[in-house]
């Protein structure tokens, strides 16, 4: 390795190393808060509107913000969308991404711890599913996440599986545990 690529993968090191011990905060925001963020990550060469979901404003529609300080670095939104005929109450998650500079660090994954909390806490039905991109596949399965269709391809962004989340009984327990300490902070954390 030359000595340019050695200091470029030192000063990608120290950059993980330094996201890794700062405290990323996850809570509720209203929706407008996440729309550049969106746009920006998920539906560049897009105008702004498109990142601004069907159903963003419905009343059983969470969103959730990763915080760094007051810089937003990565969301999710779960909406009541029905899973097929069978399963017609369900949650989605839509609108995962991250910020460039705040990936592999662990934002993503406790974005999706929040999703797992709000869904195992709330009095409605527990079935989670996504439509998940292609190259997010792996990252969603690392999370609990199971694939249930074939590949598909929905336009102007690509590849997709459809994943369900897999609650397994000690997920269950662990994210049931949480919720519940996650309720009792305080409210500027919690919402
Ligand atoms: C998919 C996405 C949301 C994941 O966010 P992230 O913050 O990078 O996710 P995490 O850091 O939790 O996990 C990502 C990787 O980092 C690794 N990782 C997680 N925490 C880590 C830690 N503390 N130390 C080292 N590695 C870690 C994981 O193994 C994972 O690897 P994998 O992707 O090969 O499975 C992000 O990459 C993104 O916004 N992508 C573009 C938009 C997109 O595709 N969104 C999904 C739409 S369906």
């Amino acid at each position: 390795m030359n000595a340019a690529r050695v200091v470029a993968s030192l000063h990608n090191r120290m950059r993980l190393v330094t996201i890794r011990t700062m405290a990323v905060v996850v809570r509720q925001v209203p929706s407008e808060v996440l729309i550049d963020l969106r746009h920006r990550v998920l539906r560049g060469g897009f105008p702004r509107s498109a990142a601004i979901f069907d159903g963003d404003g419905e009343a059983h529609s969470v969103h959730f913000g990763a915080f760094d300080g007051d810089r937003l670095v990565g969301c999710a939104t779960l909406h009541r969308r029905p899973f097929d005929q069978q399963t017609p109450e369900a949650w989605q998650l839509r609108g995962m991404a991250v910020d460039d500079g705040y990936r592999s660090a662990g934002v993503g994954a406790q974005l999706l711890q929040a999703v797992d909390q709000h869904v195992l806490a709330s009095p409605l039905s527990k079935f989670l599913w996504c439509n998940g991109r292609l190259p997010a596949v792996k990252f969603y399965e690392r999370n609990g996440w199971r694939i249930v269709s074939e590949l598909f391809e929905i336009p102007a962004s690509g590849p997709h599986y459809r994943l369900v989340r897999d609650f397994s009984t000690i997920d269950r327990q662990r994210s049931a545990s949480a919720a519940r300490a996650t309720h009792s902070a305080p409210a500027s954390e919690s919402r």
